[in-house]
């Protein structure tokens, strides 16, 4: 049989600006009685909350709120915002904040039809039902938590993250606001808009691409290249700040539906062993995967570096995203974040198990992860 190409959407995406303050309206859609709101403190206290429950008051929509939500959650965090929403009647959940809040979400929203816990769906396609409605409302412009069908948990007692992925496990709407995104720092600005641009780049190098997803991802870059280095300077250049959030868009409509490559592949023990937060891995590993994958790739590098407005060739590709990291102020190495080379055999071994090394461009063996593992250090 011919090629046949798979082009998975199972969430409703709404974008734009103030978009946020309709969430009243899918909850009425799926008939939601009690919503729980899953965020973090940091998000309560910046007031982005606040103006999003006047809207369910008004709508008449009952609601909690769980406001402990953690960087990087493990699966008894999911467990404890799952048993808060069985115990409070809850059978809808709004998550406001960046990956960490929506995965949470997504996740115990999959508990509270599936039963279990998180360890029971690791894995592609092991969530019979769909998860409970979410409506997702980003405050980063990064890891597109809240339109992809992955979710990535940690399981801090193996030092592992588990990534569940299936079309049951996603947000149900995501409200894409660029509003909300005015308020993140400039740092966290950087390592998730960088986030995206890795998504786009892996998505558009990996094995599995194809036209459709090509275009989103060659879009997504372009976003990337005008807007990043804007957000990051200016908070308040709403222009910037919605071309970022227009780039997660297009860039995980296309990973959804791809995959990505070796930096993912690395990114995930760099967290799981070492702590090392998301962007910051795939940020600082980017440049390094890039070169390596030249060999095999330079054609697709080549138009990287020109949607990012770099010089022609691969290589010119690769000196503008090391440079691109250095403006926006993140770190170059990873031996500062506390990354050792005594680690490095064991994090390759973790990266190696990943799905993602199998559609990265240039075929990849332990010895390889572990050279960029130390090239990076
Ligand atoms: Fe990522």
């Amino acid at each position: 049989m011919a090629r046949v190409d798979v082009f998975r959407i199972p969430t409703r995406i709404s974008f734009g600006r103030g978009v946020a303050l309709t969430l009243a309206e899918p909850l009425l859609q799926v008939g939601a009685h009690k919503a729980l709101i899953v965020t973090d403190k940091g998000v309560l206290r910046a007031g982005l909350v606040a103006p999003l429950e006047e809207r369910l008051r008004v709508a008449g929509i009952a609601y909690e709120i769980y406001d402990e939500v953690v960087p990087d959650p493990g699966w008894g965090e999911v467990q404890r915002c799952f048993e808060r929403a069985k115990e409070c009647g809850a059978d809808a959940f709004v998550a406001i904040g960046g990956g960490s809040s929506i995965d949470t979400a997504k996740m115990a929203a999959v508990l509270l039809t599936n039963g279990g816990t998180v360890l029971d769906y690791v894995g592609i396609d092991k969530v019979p039902k769909p998860a409970a409605p979410v409506v997702a409302i980003p405050t980063t412009a990064g890891t597109g938590a809240e339109i992809t069908i992955n979710s990535v948990i940690a399981d801090p007692e193996h030092h592992k993250k588990l990534v569940v992925i299936s079309p049951n496990a996603t947000a149900l709407f995501a409200l894409e606001d660029p509003e909300m995104t005015r308020s993140l720092p400039p740092f966290l600005t950087a390592i998730t808009g960088m986030d995206t641009l890795v998504h786009a780049i892996e998505s558009f190098c990996s094995k599995n691409s194809y036209r459709l997803t090509e275009l989103l991802t060659l879009e997504a870059i372009r976003d990337v290249g005008r807007s990043l280095i804007r957000a990051v300077k200016d908070g308040n250049d709403l222009d910037a700040r919605e071309g970022m959030l227009r780039a997660v868009l297009t860039a995980s409509l296309a990973f959804s539906n791809t995959r990505l490559g070796n930096v993912h592949a690395m990114a995930l023990p760099l967290g799981g062993w070492c702590h090392v937060a998301h962007g910051t891995a795939v940020a600082v590993l980017l440049p390094h995967v890039m070169d390596f994958n030249r060999a095999a790739a330079e054609d697709r590098l080549a138009a990287v570096g020109e949607a990012l407005g770099a010089k022609q060739g691969g290589k010119a590709a690769v000196d503008f995203v090391f440079k691109l990291n250095e403006t926006i102020g993140i770190p170059t190495r990873l031996g500062p974040l506390g990354v050792s080379d005594e680690q490095v055999p064991s994090m390759a071994a973790d990266a190696m198990l990943s799905g993602n090394i199998l559609v990265n461009p240039r075929a990849t063996v332990q010895k390889d992860i572990e050279a960029l593992y130390r090239a990076a250090l």
